[in-house]
């Protein structure tokens, strides 16, 4: 659990957009200290700038690639050289990738593993190695509702957040009694850039995809009642129930219809 988020540090990955962003937002608005990672060093900059204007807490940004290996590692060195004890973690940096078989780059989909699951289990085991000896921090990890079904078009993806969901809930039984909480926060479609760079263009705003502040929120809300793990949105949430009725054959031909390109 946490100490407080007030005079705290909170570390995001991938804050220079979307769902990251809004974290910062949010942790900022409760006045915690917000370390904001992502490539995108001048949209780190300007959020930085508008936090602490807004809040009066302090920001510091880091230029990471967490495609790279040990990229985790180096991060978490930089921040305690900054002389930073960080009481949460939020791994919220992640991207998809939509193709079909023959157009898919398998270079990049070996960095979607990179970064969905190698950075955040890296970045998740050596902090919270450090928040189980001082027996307080939490970490918040995103998956997604394909974290509980494979899909047709975006296998690694799937794959990738139900790898999350199932790392992060095992860590959760082991730590909560130890004083850590951590919680994975699993959104539906929702409005970012996301899907633009995941080669579906306007997906999210064609399928009315959730609004960030609401996700954001729902994570929140789920990891200060130390939940493992918490779906983004009623209708969201009956989708992963259902899935679980069905055969796995069902599910995954299902799945086919919802990312299928126009000419197969
Ligand atoms: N939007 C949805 O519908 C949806 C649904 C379920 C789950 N999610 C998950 O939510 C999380 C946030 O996604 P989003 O929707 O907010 O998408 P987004 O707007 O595209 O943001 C993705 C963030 O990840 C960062 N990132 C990507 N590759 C990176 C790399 N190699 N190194 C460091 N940072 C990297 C990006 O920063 P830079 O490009 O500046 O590095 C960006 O800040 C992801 O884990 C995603 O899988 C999204």
């Amino acid at each position: 659990m946490l100490r407080a988020y007030a005079s705290h540090w909170g570390l995001v990955t991938g804050a220079s957009s979307g769902i990251g962003a809004e974290f910062a937002r949010q942790l900022a608005a409760r006045g915690m200290h917000c370390v904001l990672v992502a490539r995108r060093e001048d949209r780190l900059g300007a959020l930085a700038r508008e936090l602490e204007a807004a809040h009066g807490i302090r920001c510091e940004i880091v230029s990471a690639d967490l495609a790279q290996p040990h990229a985790g590692r180096e991060l978490l060195a930089e921040v305690s050289r900054r002389g930073i004890e960080l009481e949460l973690l939020v791994n919220n940096a992640g991207f998809g990738m939509v193709t079909v078989l023959e157009e898919t780059d398998v270079g990049r989909a070996l960095e979607l593993l990179q970064v969905n699951i190698t950075s955040l289990t890296e970045l998740t085991l050596l902090v919270a190695k450090e928040m189980v000896q001082r027996g307080h921090g939490g970490i918040i990890n995103i998956g997604s509702v394909v974290s509980f079904q494979p899909v047709a078009y975006m296998a690694a993806y799937a794959a990738s957040k139900a790898y999350v969901l199932h790392f992060s809930e095992g860590l959760w039984a082991e730590l909560q009694p130890r004083g850590v909480t951590v919680t994975t926060l699993c959104p539906g479609t929702t409005r970012t850039e996301f899907f633009d760079r995941s080669g579906v263009p306007g997906w999210a705003e064609r399928k009315r995809g959730q609004d960030v502040t609401a996700v954001v929120r729902t994570g929140l809300k789920a990891f200060d009642a130390g939940r493992p793990s918490v779906v983004s949105g009623w209708t969201n949430y009956f989708v992963t129930l259902a899935v679980r009725l069905a055969t796995r054959a069902t599910v995954v031909r299902w799945s086919l219809s919802i990312f299928r390109p126009r000419r197969t």
